[in-house]
C-alpha cells in the first residue's frame, strides 16, 4: 500500500469510514494548476467533495472560479467566500426563486446558471427581472453527450440572443461539457475532443461577430482536462472535479491522469468469515458508490486475489484463497471506483495526515438543503 495511506492508529475511527488525506488533496488542487497552467483557467467543481475545507484549500491555492450542480453546493461555495459561482445546470420551478434567495443572502457572490430552452430562460428572467436582480446565463451547448444542452447551430445562435435580451439575465459565454468522452487511449479522446469543440468554438466566433458578449467559454471534465488545458483557445476555462479527490475508475482507466493521486479512501473492517475462503466487510453500498457495475465499486488495497462476489446495504462479500489471513475486527482499506456519490454517502470525513487522524471534515452540501 502506498506509504501515504498507513494509519499508526485506526482505533479512533468509526467503520465504514472516508478518509480524506489533506497533503494528497492539496498535491492535486497543485497538480491541475500546473496542467492549467493558470487558477485562473480553472472552473473547479464541488460536488465531488462538498466540503467547505477543500473549498477553503482551492482558494488559497488561487482557484477563484467554482462550479456546482445544486444550489446546496452553491450555497456552501459562497459561505466559503467565492465570488464566482457557476451552477451548472437548468434551473426549473421553485429552483428559480432559490437562486433568487442566494443572490439575496450573498450579494458578494457573482452567481452565474445555465440554460438550453426557450422556456429555462423565461422563467429564469421572470423570476430575476421581478426581483430587480440580474444573473450570468451560460448557454449549455451538446457536444455529443445527449445530456442537456442545445447543439451548436442557428437554433443556439437564436437563444444566446433571447438570453442576451431577456431582462433580467446577462449573456455569461457558453458551458460544454464533454462526460462521455471515456477513450481510453489519450490521442482517441484527444481527436474526439478537438472534432466535437470546433462547432462550439465557431459558435463563439459567430456571436462575437454579431456584437454579442461570449465572456466565458467553460469545458468540460476530468478525462477531458489535459486536453482541453492545451487547447490555445483564449479565455478557456477548465471544470474538472474528480481530480481533486481522484478515484479508481478514473485511476485504473486514463494513464494520462498518473499526476493525480486517490486523495480519498474507504476505512472497512472484515465483520465475519462465513466460510474458508470467504471475508464479510462493512463496506455495503451505503458506504461505496453503486453506480459501478457489481463487484467493481472499489478496490481493495494488499488483498490478493479477491473477488467481490456480493455486496449488500451494510456487507460487501469477498472470496479470496487469503481469507484465512483476516480475522473480525481487521482493518482494511479501499480506493472507490466512483469518488462522488460515494463522498456523499457519508456524514464525515476522517482528515488525515502523517498518519494521524488529524480533523473530522462536515461534507456539507451532501445535504439538499442548506439555509437556502
Ligand atoms: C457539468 C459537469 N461539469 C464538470 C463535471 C466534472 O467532471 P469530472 O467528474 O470528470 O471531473 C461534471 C461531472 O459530472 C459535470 O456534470
Amino acid at each position: 500500500m502506498n506509504a501515504h495511506y498507513l494509519i499508526r492508529d485506526t482505533s479512533s475511527i468509526f467503520s465504514p469510514a472516508l478518509l480524506f488525506y489533506k497533503d494528497l488533496i492539496r498535491a492535486n488542487l497543485a497538480r491541475a494548476i500546473e496542467v492549467a497552467g493558470d487558477p485562473l483557467r480553472l472552473c473547479l467543481h464541488a460536488k465531488t467533495h462538498k466540503t467547505p475545507e477543500i473549498i477553503r484549500m482551492a482558494l488559497d491555492a488561487g482557484i477563484r472560479k467554482h462550479k456546482c450542480a445544486t444550489i446546496a453546493e452553491a450555497e456552501m461555495l459562497a459561505r466559503c467566500g467565492v465570488v464566482d459561482v457557476l451552477i451548472a445546470y437548468p434551473l426549473v420551478g421553485p429552483n428559480c426563486g432559490r437562486l433568487v434567495q442566494l443572490m439575496r443572502a450573498y450579494p458578494a457572490c457573482r452567481f452565474s446558471v445555465l440554460a438550453d430552452h426557450p422556456v429555462g430562460i423565461s422563467a429564469l428572467s421572470q423570476t430575476l427581472d421581478a426581483e430587480g436582480l440580474q444573473a450570468d446565463v451560460l448557454l449549455d451547448i451538446d457536444v455529443g453527450q445527449h445530456r442537456t444542452g442545445i447543439a451548436p447551430g442557428g437554433e443556439a445562435i437564436e437563444l444566446y440572443e433571447r438570453i442576451h435580451r431577456s431582462p433580467g439575465l446577462r449573456a455569461g459565454g457558453l458551458h460544454v461539457y464533454d462526460g462521455h468522452n471515456h477513450q481510453e487511449s489519450f490521442v482517441e479522446r484527444q481527436r474526439a475532443v478537438q472534432t466535437q469543440l470546433q462547432p462550439a468554438l465557431t459558435l463563439r466566433e459567430t456571436l462575437l461577430q454579431k456584437g454579442l458578449p461570449v465572456p466565458r467559454f467553460v469545458a468540460g471534465g476530468t478525462p477531458t482536462f489535459p486536453i482541453h488545458a492545451r487547447l490555445e483557445v483564449p479565455g478557456l476555462e477548465c471544470s474538472p472535479g474528480t481530480l481533486v479527490l481522484h478515484d479508481d475508475g478514473y485511476g485504473s482507466r486514463f494513464p494520462d491522469l498518473a499526476g493525480f493521486t486517490p486523495a480519498a479512501l474507504l476505512l472497512t473492517r472484515v465483520v465475519s468469515r462465513p466460510t474458508p475462503t470467504r471475508v464479510t466487510l462493512d463496506l455495503g453500498y451505503k458506504a461505496v458508490s453503486a453506480d459501478p457495475p457489481a463487484g467493481k465499486r472499489c478496490l481493495l488495497l494488499d488483498v490478493p486475489e479477491y473477488r467481490a462476489v456480493a455486496q449488500n446495504e451494510e456487507h460487501l462479500v469477498v472470496e479470496t484463497p487469503a481469507a484465512d489471513r483476516y480475522r473480525p475486527g481487521d482493518t482494511l482499506f479501499a480506493i472507490p471506483t466512483h469518488i462522488c456519490p460515494t463522498v456523499a454517502l457519508h456524514q464525515h470525513a476522517y482528515v488525515i495526515e502523517n498518519g494521524e487522524v488529524t480533523d473530522k471534515w462536515l461534507i456539507a452540501a451532501r445535504d439538499r438543503i442548506l439555509t437556502v
